[in-house]
């Protein structure tokens, strides 16, 4: 005879075996078991389960167009990371946060282009190619770049800066080659100031992430990469408050040994040089 709790969990399951779509069936009847089984393992009390909701409702209160506490809570639970793991392409550079901070605005710049202008931060050309998992160039890939400024803020965050800063599309060369300068990122906190910053607290949780580089890679004919790379050594690097930190996306943020590059960009004194080269995979 089956137990009552475990006919509530069987009975909730087949209750989404009437929808239309098979994969909603089979994701919406194992998020019962799996949340189930966590009600039942917690013992969890109806206290706890009312904090849970007002949570809840607390994150849907602070979210708006330019704010998300669910990506946000999806982010620091390891969830967002977890879904970058499982659908990781065979052979594809890895997969990393999105973050809130996307701008699909961002205006397609010449390859080359110079982010910095006369913001403070240390100098540093970035550049790469695009190849396929085979180590082929990808001509024309395209690459959305962001990143936050030296004082830590994006520009979401900072109405002293054009919403267009240290962000761009390039289109990258028949080679797959890209180049940009731009300046080395900064630690900083994810926004504390809702909910999710509140239970960041009460665990006495770090809400520091490493600095970053974010970047989506697209090209026609392959599946889409979102990653970031961390400067080897970053604050943080060992406890990313998201996640995001994969090994493969750390990359050294070394002295750029060519003088014509310095030259070809304008810049008189020191110049750093990070240089990556990511791998599309084409759909399965
Ligand atoms: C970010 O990288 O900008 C970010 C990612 C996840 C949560 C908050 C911020
Ligand atoms: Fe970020």
């Amino acid at each position: 005879m089956s137990l009552p709790n475990a006919a509530v969990t069987q009975e909730a399951m087949a209750s989404f075996a009437t929808a239309e779509n098979p994969r909603l069936a089979h994701v919406m009847a194992l998020l019962v078991k799996h949340l189930h089984a966590f009600v039942a393992e917690s013992k969890l009390s109806k206290d706890e389960w009312m904090q849970g909701l007002q949570f809840l409702t607390a994150s849907a209160a602070i979210t708006d167009e330019e704010r998300n506490e669910f990506s946000l809570f999806s982010d620091i639970m390891g969830i967002s990371s977890m879904v970058d793991v499982v659908s990781q392409p065979e052979g594809g550079t890895p997969s990393s946060v999105l973050g809130p901070f996307h701008n699909h605005d961002s205006l397609v710049r010449p390859n080359g282009v110079n982010l910095v202008q006369d913001q403070p931060g240390d100098k540093v050309w970035f550049h790469g190619r695009v190849l396929d998992v085979e180590g082929q160039p990808i001509a024309n890939a395209q690459i959305d770049f962001w990143q936050n400024a030296d004082n830590g803020l994006y520009p979401a965050q900072d109405p002293a800066q054009d919403p267009q800063n240290l962000r761009c599309k390039v289109q990258c060369d028949a080679q797959g080659g890209f180049e940009l300068l731009t300046i080395r990122p900064q630690p900083y906190t994810v926004p504390t100031d809702g909910p999710v910053g509140a239970l960041l607290a009460a665990s006495r949780r770090n809400i520091w992430r490493p600095a970053h580089y974010h970047v989506i890679v697209s090209a026609p004919g392959f599946v889409g990469l979102v990653t970031e790379l961390f400067p080897q050594g970053s604050a943080y690097i060992d406890n990313d408050t998201v996640f995001g930190v994969r090994p493969g996306l750390v990359v050294p943020f070394q002295p750029c040994q060519d003088p014509e590059v310095a030259q070809r960009f304008g810049v008189d004194g020191p110049l750093l040089e990070v240089s990556y080269e990511f791998r599309l995979a084409r759909p399965a």
